[in-house]
């Protein structure tokens, strides 16, 4: 055992109650300042120690890890999540989920992990992912379409999670074009599609979803302040994922089989019902060129219908837009 988890069999045998730094730094054969440190590395992975100078430390709440088996039984689709690998760590859940889906493994098959070292996020981004208070999630999907309508599988993937959120958290998110999750204009979910294509044709998708869930505001590095958030900050109470991932499983599922026998016209009416963008100005890149608009709704494709100052109206396929006040 090294330090920290000897730390950590120290205050789970003394849960509830305290232990003074002094005791610990005795039994541990560390200094005061190595305890602090290992106390923090402990609440980076999601324990709570209170601190006190009088009293010293305290747990006073233990991260509840995602269980392969309770997490299974909460799951109630007929495809979706029904394979399940949760990981405790890993680099990316796409990655994995797109080795299994190379591999062969069928529709449905579902990638969690408790921390991502390398998470990924749109444009080559970095998702930062840290452990036990997040769902970091990747789900192998096989649509059988041409491929040009893959980026609807982005909208799909959106209304489901943000459908979820409503219903398991009473959260009010709202998307923004193509598929951030947004609350009061803070950024609480993303979502990223990654696909493999052969000769034209779709092979494969992996639908990776990263929430920020049981996250507090001293968590977020300084980049990501005031620009991201979590169900936690926003609802004021602890979340339980195992309930969330079930409900976004089951939403997913449905919403992907009423796109594919009906296609994309009733997922563009509940996009367009949870979206924050419609009507809102909105300034975007288009060929190279920044445009500045109204935006109108959703063209039969996913594309962003804009209607910039002379009346036009143009699509924004793909890129980022940013909402004007
Ligand atoms: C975005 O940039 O908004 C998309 C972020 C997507 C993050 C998720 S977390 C699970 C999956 N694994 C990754 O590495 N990325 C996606």
């Amino acid at each position: 055992m090294n330090k920290h988890e000897q730390l950590l069999r120290l205050l789970l045998d003394s849960e509830g109650s305290d232990i003074s730094g002094e005791d610990i730094s005795r039994q541990l054969d560390i200094s005061r300042t190595a305890v602090w440190k290992h106390v923090n590395k402990l609440r980076k992975l999601g324990y709570e120690i209170d601190a006190s100078p009088r009293l010293g430390y305290r747990l006073s709440r233990r991260p509840e890890w995602l269980q392969q088996g309770e997490l299974a039984t909460a799951i109630d689709t007929r495809r979706f999540g029904q394979e399940l690998r949760v990981l405790m760590s890993t680099a990316s859940t796409q990655q994995v989920a797109m080795e299994l889906a190379e591999s062969g493994m069928a529709e449905g098959l579902t990638v969690l992990a408790e921390e991502q070292t390398g998470g990924r996020g749109r444009f080559g981004r970095k998702w930062f992912s840290p452990p036990g208070k997040g769902i970091w999630m990747s789900i192998v999907l096989r649509p059988q379409q041409p491929l040009q309508y893959t980026s609807q599988l982005t909208l799909v993937t959106g209304v489901a999670v943000c459908r979820a959120i409503r219903q398991c958290t009473g959260v009010q998110a709202e998307i923004k074009w193509p598929n951030d999750l947004l609350v009061n204009g803070r950024k609480l979910c993303g979502i990223l599609l990654e696909s493999a294509v052969e000769d034209q044709r779709l092979r494969y998708c992996i639908a990776g979803i990263g929430i920020d869930v049981n996250l507090e505001a001293e968590d977020y590095p300084e980049e990501l302040k005031g620009v991201a958030t979590s169900l936690r900050l926003e609802s004021g109470k602890v979340i339980n994922r195992r309930e969330l991932i079930a409900v976004i499983l089951s939403e997913l599922e449905s919403l992907y089989d009423l796109y594919a026998e009906q296609g994309f016209t009733p997922i563009a009416a509940l996009w367009e019902a949870l979206s924050v963008s419609l009507g809102r100005r909105i300034r975007s890149v288009i060929r190279g060129e920044t445009v500045e608009g109204t935006a109108m709704g959703l063209d039969t494709s996913g594309a962003l219908l804009l209607r910039l100052d002379d009346g036009q109206v143009v699509p924004v396929f793909s890129g980022e837009i940013e909402l004007k006040p």
